[in-house]
């Protein structure tokens, strides 16, 4: 059985100071321990937000890593380092990264490899753009990145990852993919995963919708045979409406 997943993915938002005050607000709400729940600050965020959370079920995550365990490479995050921080999760290929910071799918395969080596979920995000999905290329370019973004990983590894389709033209618009729209690509990744690493394998693997998460239409999306969670943007930063989330996801499946 796939355990609900809401990820909260706070990109470039919230000092320390501003984390520790979320973390004891959210923590105030009874929470289901029918779901997990992790939350991608900062970098900056993490080891303090790893302290505020001990005790709780809560679990962190990066929000992007260098493949390697060091090395010489300014500006950048270890696996190891997010590890010993206190992540047990990390956001790979999430379209602003594709977008601004120029990530391939080959990075995003070498990185998830890593991951999976260094004790750590790699949360693999896939999407298409409007332009995409309007001259009907949404199968296509889902399934390009879905080849090219877990090249090289075993049956036995798929089952250590969380996978996320997150259309790029609902991210921060307001505008959710519909249960039905979402259920049709989270859909397509569950037969791709047959495919490719078998029916038991693929059963066992998380795909999460992002874009648009809401407390008032979680429930509707987490109801689709193939949504096992959410990655919450915007909503995931305000500790009451991140709570609503995970109590509407708790209570759903
Ligand atoms: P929003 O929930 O703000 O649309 O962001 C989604 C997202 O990008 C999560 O990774």
């Amino acid at each position: 059985m796939r355990i609900p997943l809401i990820a909260g993915n706070w990109k470039m938002y919230k000092t320390v100071g501003e984390a520790i005050e979320f973390a004891r607000e959210l923590i105030s709400f009874a929470l289901p321990d029918s779901c997990k729940v992790v939350i991608c600050p900062p970098a900056t965020a993490i080891f303090s937000l790893w302290e505020a959370f001990r005790g709780t079920s809560i679990e962190l995550g990066g929000q992007n890593m260098h493949y390697s365990v060091e090395g010489p490479y300014t500006g950048e995050l270890s696996p190891a380092m997010l590890r010993e921080a206190g992540c047990k999760y990390v956001i790979l290929g999430h379209s602003e990264r594709r977008q601004y910071f120029a990530e391939t799918d080959r990075a995003v395969s070498k990185k998830a490899l890593s991951a999976l080596e260094n004790s750590l979920i790699p949360i693999v995000c896939v999407g298409e753009t409007l332009e995409q999905r309007e001259a009907g290329l949404t199968s296509e370019v889902i399934s390009g990145q879905f080849r090219d973004s877990l090249q090289g990983l075993t049956a036995g590894q798929i089952t250590g990852v969380v996978l996320a389709y997150e259309p790029v033209w609902a991210i921060g618009t307001g505008k959710t993919a519909s249960d039905i729209d979402a259920q049709q690509v989270n859909g397509l990744i569950r037969k791709l995963l047959v495919e490719k690493f078998g029916s038991e394998a693929a059963e066992k693997v998380s795909i999460i919708y992002g874009g648009s998460v809401k407390p008032d239409n979680v429930r509707q999306l987490l109801a689709q045979p193939d949504i096992d969670g959410a990655l919450v943007g915007g909503a995931s930063l305000d500790a009451k409406s991140f709570a609503e989330i995970i109590i509407a996801a708790g209570v759903n499946k």
